[in-house]
């Protein structure tokens, strides 16, 4: 069902999800990644810092935060006192998932006297065992911004961390985890396009494999990605990340052309996360009129993850 599209009561479903929205005096929040439809209908949409920015500041008391479970989890942490609902609650992150609290617990045992830097697309248990939560748009800075001598631990996707490491010349201990959607990149696709776009910049998300990354033009976060595209004089981006954010860079540049880079498995144009995608419409709408599914974090854990997640907001002042 299309947002405009009006049931039998003579309500549309976008009516619907704005009504309920008031009578819950709650908020939407949408991730870059969400459906375009769910995107235009939020109150704020983001990246997984600014989500998690945003969040802290939020007077409502219901946060409906339209992304994947990690980012409710992050904005149920931050604000322990408000409802945090995501419309589907099986939208979880394969990043996240390669990384479970026990085997991490032992990697950082096996490591002492180490710093322990966690990516956010992590459970809040593998944050509670974490000294800085860091995102894509400030890992670099937050990284550059301990001592040269500091040995860090950086957990768990391996493309950021040796990005990183590249950047910035350190050693950091990567966790061998990786996000399914970035990975499947075609590099021979890449390269094809690059030759039919000559004049396209390219424009990665560190989650991607290293040899994507090494032909891009710019990488950096969705925000940073979609920033770029809107500042340059370029007309023609070439982009390496999930297929959502081109709703917004669309949206924001009718002029300029985006083109996706396409998944090695599959003769389709678009690298879908599908656990972002499982998100809709009526979904938002079913969890508003319930009030569930709500986020929950068991209170020992909140009272561990809060501190590195506090540590990283204040490091990105
Ligand atoms: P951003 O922090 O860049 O929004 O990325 C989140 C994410 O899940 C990337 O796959
Ligand atoms: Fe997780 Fe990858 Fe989906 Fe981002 S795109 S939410 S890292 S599975």
């Amino acid at each position: 069902m299309k947002a405009d599209d009006k049931c039998s009561c003579g309500e549309s479903l976008k009516d619907e999800i704005l009504r309920l929205k008031k009578e819950r005096g709650a908020v939407i929040l949408a991730h870059y990644y969400q459906h375009g439809d769910i995107q235009d209908l939020a109150d704020f949409i983001g990246d997984s810092l600014a989500l998690a920015q945003i969040a802290r500041t939020l007077k409502e008391d219901v946060i409906v935060l339209c992304g994947v479970h990690f980012m409710g989890e992050t904005a149920k942490i931050l604000c322990p006192e408000k409802t945090v609902l995501v419309p589907d609650e099986n939208a979880g992150c394969s990043l996240a998932d390669s990384c479970q609290a026990d085997d991490f617990a032992r990697f950082i045992n096996d490591h002492p006297g180490h710093t322990v830097l966690s990516y956010v697309n992590t459970s809040a248990a593998v944050k509670a065992l974490t000294d800085i939560v860091v995102t894509s748009s400030n890992a670099l800075s937050i990284v550059s911004k301990l001592p040269d001598e500091t040995p860090i631990i950086f957990g768990p996707d391996r493309n950021l961390g040796s990005y990183i490491n590249g950047v910035t010349g350190r050693n950091m201990v990567l966790w061998d985890g990786a996000c399914h959607v970035h990975e499947q990149f075609s590099v021979e696709k890449l390269i094809e396009l690059k030759k039919e776009y000559g004049d396209a910049e390219v424009l990665a998300h560190p989650e991607c494999k290293k040899t994507v990354l090494m032909l891009a033009d710019v990488v950096g976060s969705t925000a940073k990605l979609l920033k770029h595209s809107q500042e340059s004089d370029c007309k023609k981006f070439i982009v390496a990340t999930e297929s959502g954010i081109l709703h917004e860079m669309r949206k924001s540049c009718p002029d300029k052309e985006f083109i996706p880079v396409p998944p090695s498995d599959s003769s389709c144009g678009c690298n879908d996360c599908s656990y972002m995608k499982l998100n809709t419409l009526e979904k938002l709408r079913d969890c508003l009129k319930n009030m569930s599914p709500a986020i929950t974090v068991d209170r020992d854990i909140a009272e561990k993850a809060v501190r590195p997640i506090e540590r990283m907001l204040e490091m990105s002042k």
